[in-house]
């Protein structure tokens, strides 16, 4: 299981050093939410701050949107250069132009689904991207409880990934901790987001308890 901690839930107070922090505690990428107020009911950090975060971090960044207006968005981060962007589905008219955009620009193109989105909704986007992020909470918050028919959903969405021969990556984010990552583990999940468990607790011990 790959970890990548949830920078929203970091002292922002300190970010120079809760970024060191957390990649010395072992660390495989850093997810980082972008909020615009809009699509979600709150605001984050935008460029100017996750540059800071870019510079210090010796991990990779996982950008995740929950943005009205995408392609403004990506525009926005791609000269940062994360490894991964995720985009909502739900907020995209056009995701396979998107998907194709992203590449374009060097990234890895992934989808976000919310809780009650059916994993049959990206059947048609596997050929153009190399993740599918499953929310496992409602977006726009970190420390909420996790939505346990998650799991039944990643178990569907790897038979389809299977059936399609397709290597897409499935990442959960939303109330993940050491209570549910074996059941995770079990449903085919390969990367998990976790905010408050990390942060709530010492991060390295918090992140080897999710490496299952
Ligand atoms: C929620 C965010 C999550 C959140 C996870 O909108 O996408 O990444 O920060 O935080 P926890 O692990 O505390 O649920
Ligand atoms: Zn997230």
């Amino acid at each position: 299981m790959l970890v990548a901690p949830s920078m929203l839930s970091a002292n922002f107070g300190k970010l120079e050093s809760e970024v060191k922090a957390i990649c010395e505690a072992g660390a495989d990428k850093l997810h980082i939410d972008v909020m615009d107020g809009h699509f979600v009911p709150n605001i984050t950090f935008g460029p100017v701050v996750v540059k800071h975060i870019a510079r210090v971090s010796t991990k990779p960044l996982d950008v995740h949107l929950m943005v009205k207006n995408n392609t403004f968005f990506v525009d926005l981060f791609a000269p940062l250069k994360p490894k991964y962007i995720s985009f909502h589905i739900e907020e995209e008219k056009h995701p396979h132009r998107l998907l194709q955009h992203i590449r374009d620009l060097g990234i890895k193109p992934a989808i976000v689904l919310n809780p009650s989105t059916p994993p049959e909704s990206v059947e048609f986007l596997l050929d153009n991207l190399d993740m599918i992020l499953l929310m496992s909470v409602n977006p726009g918050f970190g420390g909420q409880a996790f939505i346990p028919t998650v799991l039944e959903k990643a178990k569907r969405l790897k038979e389809l990934l299977t059936k399609k021969g397709s290597k897409a990556l499935i990442e959960v984010d939303g109330g993940v901790s050491d209570k549910n990552i074996k059941e995770l583990k079990d449903a085919g999940v390969d990367v998990v987001v976790a905010g408050s468990y990390v942060f709530k607790n010492d991060y390295k011990e918090a992140i080897e308890s999710l490496k299952v």
